[in-house]
């Protein structure tokens, strides 16, 4: 895949810009080594100056597909450095992103304060002309007080600075490929010169096909949370219609490919298990949510997706007591602890929720993972982690699937119903073979379709 996204962008006609991105996370880092890759000159800038020291060095922060490749090549091509000094970062920038973090207040507010930070930074360093490009994840209203920011501490550039909303769309695990092949980049602004910038700023990628969709700011920031809320909708959809599967004898398996084979509806997020987690939906939803209320409109829907998804895991945590009957002192093994595969975040991981809810109830928990065992450990010390599936599953009384990693696919089942004390399998994401996991002799409990007994059961117990 590397090679793919390392193609030759810098070969496709571009007008360079001193591009500058403020906030060095997920979407931060991405957006920098994105917009190197085509061939921009780009600083990222972080106040962390640990992390600047790494990142310059070439060492991403974190795990995701493709993006080392990416950073060392384009600091060794000179097209990339980072920074902690602010005036160095967005001195000479023609083009400036706010890519900082917005994590939700107690109660489910968007924390603005590193946004406001951000526009003040701008403000005090920027030179004229700069297009100052929101792609934080903001409640609409957001990029008018960025605007309004700058307008009033830098009166001598008010008529020339432009600010335009420009979300991402990017997904963990799979986001260096999103960046430079997007199926749309949207961008809000309220001028035509504002929209002709930003067509030059993604020349290479519109060149690939990608559509550039034009709206007005509020639009925009809005038109992001409506995406991330569907989204987070689809899942509790199907976790609701999980819950229906497992009381009526149903499995929602089919029901989700007969749903999914209608265009209307698609065949995406329509996969039923612990429900979302993510530094994203969770959060957005629940800030979406209050938004919606500040607006004066009370959106139910909204509300009702939060609780089927806490609810999926309510519903897990009852089927290991089903298949376990007493919990306290059971070795349950968890296996992925990251909110999804291909990531090694754990923030708002639904494995975590669920190994805290067995430590609660007495079981002992036991997790592996291939990439996020330690910021899991970090996270929940109760934990024990093993560094191996096999050691995680040796001795257990229950596993637990909770991320669907690809290698769990080749997990030697024989070998697992040899090493575990109870042959009892419980598959939160759907992910293993049914027939895979029954004809290894262990038990299979999969969420939202019927529990299938293992075939030619020697022994329940150890
Ligand atoms: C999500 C959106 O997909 C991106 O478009 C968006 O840019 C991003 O949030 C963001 O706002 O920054 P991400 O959080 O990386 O991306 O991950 P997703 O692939 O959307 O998965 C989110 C959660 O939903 C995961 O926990 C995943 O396991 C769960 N999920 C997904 C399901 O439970 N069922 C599904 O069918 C699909």
């Amino acid at each position: 895949m590397t090679q793919r996204l390392m193609e030759a962008w810098v070969e496709t006609p571009l007008e360079q810009m001193n591009v500058a991105v403020i906030g060095t996370g997920h979407v931060g880092l991405i957006t920098c080594v994105s917009m190197a890759a085509i061939g921009h000159s780009v600083r990222g800038m972080d106040i962390d100056e640990a992390k600047i020291a790494k990142l310059n060095l070439g060492i991403s922060p974190f795990h995701e597909p493709g993006v080392e490749d990416l950073l060392r090549k384009s600091i060794e091509q000179g097209r990339l450095s980072f920074t902690s000094d602010p005036g160095e970062a967005l001195g000479d920038a023609d083009a400036i992103f706010i890519c900082v973090g917005t994590p939700a207040r107690a109660n489910g507010e968007a924390n603005l304060i590193a946004v406001e930070q951000a526009a003040r930074d701008v403000a005090r360093y920027t030179k004229s002309g700069t297009i100052v490009i929101e792609k934080s994840t903001v409640p609409a209203g957001t990029a008018r007080r960025v605007e309004w920011v700058l307008k009033h501490e830098r009166v001598d550039l008010a008529a020339e600075l432009l600010v335009v909303s420009n979300p991402e769309f990017l997904r963990e695990g799979s986001a260096m490929r999103d960046a430079l092949y997007p199926d749309r980049i949207l961008v809000g602004a309220e001028s035509s010169q504002a929209f002709t910038r930003m067509r030059r700023l993604y020349g290479p990628i519109l060149e690939r096909g990608a559509e550039l969709i034009e709206t007005d700011i509020a639009t925009a920031e809005l038109a992001k949370h409506a995406c991330n809320a569907f989204l987070a909708m689809k899942i509790s959809y199907i976790n609701g219609i999980a819950r229906l599967c497992e009381l009526a004898d149903a499995d929602v398996v089919d029901v989700a490919r007969v749903m999914g084979s209608d265009p209307r509806i698609g065949p995406h997020f329509l996969s039923a298990g612990l429900g979302y987690g993510g530094f994203c939906f969770p959060k957005d939803l629940i800030a979406f949510e209050r938004l919606s209320v500040q607006l004066g409109y009370d959106f139910p829907l909204l509300s009702a997706v939060a609780r089927i998804n806490d609810d999926a895991i309510d519903n897990t945590v009852r089927k290991i007591r089903d298949a376990l009957w007493n919990l306290e002192d059971k070795r349950v093994a968890l296996l992925g602890l990251a909110f999804k595969p291909d990531t090694d975040d754990v923030r708002f991981s639904p494995a975590l929720t669920l190994a805290s809810r067995l430590l609660d109830e007495g079981a002992v928990v036991v997790g592996y993972d291939p990439q996020a065992a330690t910021d899991a450990k970090a996270e929940l010390p109760d934990l024990l982690i093993e560094h191996d599936p096999y050691d995680a599953v040796r001795d257990a009384h229950c596993i637990v699937l909770c991320t669907e990693w690809a290698e769990f696919q080749s997990l030697d089942l024989d070998r697992v119903r040899e090493l575990v004390a109870y042959p009892v399998v419980v598959d939160g994401r759907n992910a293993f073979e049914p027939d895979r996991v029954t004809s290894a002799g262990l038990h299979y409990y999969p969420t939202g379709r019927p529990d299938m007994p293992a075939h030619a059961l020697e022994s329940v117990h150890a």
